[in-house]
């Protein structure tokens, strides 16, 4: 994944988790639970969810943002920055991704989903709502970068039509790897809103096979087609 501040500096994630349950306790409440579903809520992420962020960036890009460069996203009115929680006992972070409105363009520039649950469409869920937050502010394009050899993440957005469009020789410095640059471009045509419907549906159908339940807290619109109740 791209660093906006090009930052692969190993931060340690912060210990101040008093406010969060531990990653059993939300195991432990989909084993227990007399439901077979287990509730995951979309929003944006504020201030209070900081820790959890940092504690996911860790797990998942060995710390790839400082707090002060989250803080800078979610002070900026060009960035959205939205989380995946599953709020028993208080709420647990388990996925979140970032976008950067630049231009016409919607910069993506972070997307993770806690190791525990992956492959349950979570990741799919947070880009799908990254490119309606797109969509919403008027963008025209989707970019991002990602490790050529990070094939999961390839493999996920090559299904939401991203194309490659070049290669970053040496872009990230702690393996010298290549980064990938992917494109999709057509957010403001007719037809997207549709797309976006129909990913919307397919994606919370995985995610209900998986046994989760969405409900999306977000201020944006629905895609023309799509009734999830919104804020
Ligand atoms: C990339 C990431 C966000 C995907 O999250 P996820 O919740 O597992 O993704 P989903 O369950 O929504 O999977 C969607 C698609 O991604 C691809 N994919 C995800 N994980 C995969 C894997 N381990 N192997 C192959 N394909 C994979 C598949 O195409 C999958 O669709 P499918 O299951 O129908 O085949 C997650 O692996 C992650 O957080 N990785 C670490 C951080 C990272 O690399 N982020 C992306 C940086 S650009």
């Amino acid at each position: 994944m791209v660093s906006r501040y090009h930052n692969f500096e190993n931060n340690p994630c912060s210990s101040d988790s008093r406010d969060w349950v531990s990653f059993p306790s939300v195991q432990r409440a989909r084993n227990l639970s007399n439901k077979s579903v287990t509730l995951l809520e979309l929003k944006p992420l504020t201030d209070q969810h900081l820790p959890a962020v940092l504690e996911l960036d860790q797990l998942c890009f060995g710390g790839l943002w400082t707090l002060a460069d989250y803080q800078r996203e979610l002070d900026s009115p060009n960035s959205d920055l939205l989380g995946l929680f599953v709020p028993v006992g208080l709420q647990t972070l388990v996925g979140f991704g970032c976008l950067w409105a630049i231009l016409e363009e919607a910069h993506i520039t972070v997307l993770a989903a806690h190791p525990h649950y992956r492959r349950q469409g979570l990741g799919q869920t947070l880009l799908i709502a990254l490119l309606q937050a797109a969509f919403e502010r008027g963008l025209e394009r989707a970019t991002l970068e990602v490790r050529a050899s990070n094939s999961s993440a390839c493999l996920l957005y090559q299904q939401f039509g991203f194309k490659t469009a070049g290669r970053r020789r040496g872009y990230y410095q702690d393996t010298g790897e290549d980064a990938l640059i992917l494109w999709l471009s057509g957010l403001q045509h007719p037809e997207f809103q549709q797309t976006l419907a129909t990913w919307h549906r397919e994606a919370e159908q995985r995610l209900t096979t998986a046994g989760w339940n969405l409900e999306v807290n977000l201020n944006l619109l629905p895609p023309e087609g799509y009734s999830l109740t919104m804020d």
